[in-house]
């Protein structure tokens, strides 16, 4: 009885043990399934979470061509933007300029953009802009090249050294132009007079040229080649284009015979002494087997003002006109920089190139100008696959527009976004440099030459104020193709020691 109810006992035992395995693996494999069908359907969410922007793509053809630029021939530029952002949401898609956009209006993700993590996206300019670069240009190359091409310039661009060394020179090329206007019972464009002193500037730091015929040339080369930066895209001899790759061409054969002089000055004296210029950094880099190819060093440099050409001296003259429009901000710009004057006259002290950032209300100041000026009003891009940010999708090949002027002209980043008011800066802090305000751009691509321009902004500025009172006639500001003043802002200057 004992053995066979032990032996029965063992049988019902195993049977149940064998139900209880089965029924759990078929609950696991259940729950298994459960799960996997609540990843899908959340995967699928998630998919269907992310969707191309709203917007309208316009005629056909020509899209919304006609109503993007016709804004920028106003004095509210963003019109364009707002109209559409109020309509679809702050990221849109349009057609302009014959190509499919989506437009970002929202600092996340014009951000998320401009850092360009995994090199998703790389620039993407009109056709006329692209023939004329030159396919190896900072302003066109991604990638790994770009990155060592990018942070060469920067570091050299951002030392204190070249700070040192150039601030004297600012300063000679700033006081000699000022005091050239003396003679004269003066009525000045400050656009033109600007524009000779950045232009010295910009060539001493990218190739050691000071003023005479060489300097001339590469001026009135220069000059001819970017005028077809925005222009048909037809090469065919006398177009624009065509005018202007002739003068490209030149204009590279000047800049040639001075990397081959430098080249073998460097063979000849050693490279022990710190890079003078931008050709000094590129030479040096290209010795190495992954740096920079030597034969692309003369393009470069010549494409390297390109950004540094007109801005300057249009953030100058814009700083200007609003300072002579809003007589209690230039009132307090004086005083302030009045104050470091005397300073260094009572310690017979130079300038350092600290003393005129130390200007906390001019440096205010040029932030204001930046921000209502929005001289780069947008970065322009190209997504290379297919890329996902805050819901949106942007299709691979599409190109996107990241506007920063939106940024800038939003009443959600800044209380009453069109009043000049550089003491907002003051109340903002450090808050104010993140994303929503990039006047620089960001990211991957963030403007080598930003502390640069500042400190030639604030150089001239500090220059110009505490020599002459400034009474500048009626001039309005034109955005479209580039920001400028449409009378180049006429001035009257009297010493102010009279
Ligand atoms: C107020 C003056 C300036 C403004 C507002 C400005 C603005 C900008 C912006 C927005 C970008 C980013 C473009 C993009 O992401 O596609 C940029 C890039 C660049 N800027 Fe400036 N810029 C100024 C002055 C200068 C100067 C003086 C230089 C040269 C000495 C310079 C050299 C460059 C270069 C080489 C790039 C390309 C960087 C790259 O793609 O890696 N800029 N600038």
């Amino acid at each position: 009885m004992q053995r066979w109810l032990t032996s029965e006992g063992w049988a019902v035992a195993a049977i149940s043990l064998c139900v209880v395995c089965v029924c759990r693996v078929w609950m696991m494999m259940m729950k298994n399934k459960k799960k996997e069908r609540e990843e899908k359907s959340v995967l699928q969410r998630e998919e269907e979470r992310f969707v191309i922007p709203r917007g309208s793509w316009g005629w056909p053809l020509i899209g919304e061509t006609l109503e993007f630029i016709a804004s920028g021939y106003t004095s509210t530029p963003v019109s364009f933007m707002e109209k559409r952002k109020s309509l679809y949401g702050d990221v849109f898609r349009t057609h302009i300029l014959g190509k499919a956009i989506v437009v970002s209006t929202d600092p996340d993700v014009s951000k998320v953009i401009l850092q360009n993590h995994g090199n998703a996206f790389m620039p993407c300019y009109p056709k006329s802009i692209t023939e004329l670069l030159g396919k190896s240009s900072i302003l066109q190359i991604n990638g790994a090249l770009h990155k060592r091409l990018h942070t060469l310039i920067g570091v050299f661009l951002k030392s204190a050294q070249l700070k040192d060394r150039i601030t004297r020179d600012i300063e000679r090329i700033v006081v000699l132009t000022l005091s050239s206007w003396m003679g004269k019972s003066c009525q000045l464009h400050v656009q033109d007079e600007t524009k000779k002193i950045t232009f010295e500037i910009l060539v001493r730091v990218l190739m050691s040229i000071g003023p005479g015929d060489e300097m001339e040339c590469i001026k009135r080369e220069f000059e001819e080649f970017i005028k077809g930066l925005i222009c048909l895209p037809v090469n065919l001899p006398g177009t624009r284009l065509y005018k202007s790759l002739k003068a490209k061409k030149r204009l590279l054969k000047v800049v040639d015979k001075i990397v081959e002089a430098r080249k073998t000055s460097m063979e000849d004296n050693g490279e022990n002494v710190p890079p003078n210029d931008a050709i000094d950094v590129l030479l040096r880099d290209s010795g190495d087997s992954d740096g920079i190819p030597l034969d692309f060093i003369s393009g470069n440099i010549i494409e390297m003002m390109i950004p540094g050409e007109e801005t300057v001296p249009t953030a100058m003259t814009l700083a200007v006109k609003f300072l002579v429009d809003n007589p209690i901000a230039l009132a307090h710009m004086v005083e302030e920089n009045i104050e470091l004057r005397k300073r260094k006259k009572d310690s017979c002290e130079d300038y350092s190139w600290t003393d005129y950032m130390s200007l906390l209300f001019t440096q205010n100041v040029i932030n204001e100008t930046l921000r209502l000026s929005n001289i780069i009003n947008a970065v322009w891009r190209k997504a290379l696959k297919e890329v996902k940010i805050k819901g949106y999708l942007i299709p691979e090949g599409w190109c996107v527009l990241a506007s920063l002027s939106s940024v800038h002209m939003d009443e959600m980043n800044y209380e009453n976004p069109y009043k000049f008011d550089p003491w907002r800066w003051k109340k903002m802090g450090s808050a104010a440099y993140n994303s929503i305000f990039t006047p620089f751009g960001g990211g991957q691509r963030l403007c080598p030459g930003l502390e640069l321009s500042r400190l030639e902004i604030s150089i001239f500025l500090h220059h110009l104020v505490t020599t002459y009172r400034l009474s500048a006639e009626r001039d309005e500001i034109i955005y479209f193709p580039t920001v400028r003043m449409k009378r180049k802002l006429p001035i009257t200057v009297t010493p102010l020691e009279q």
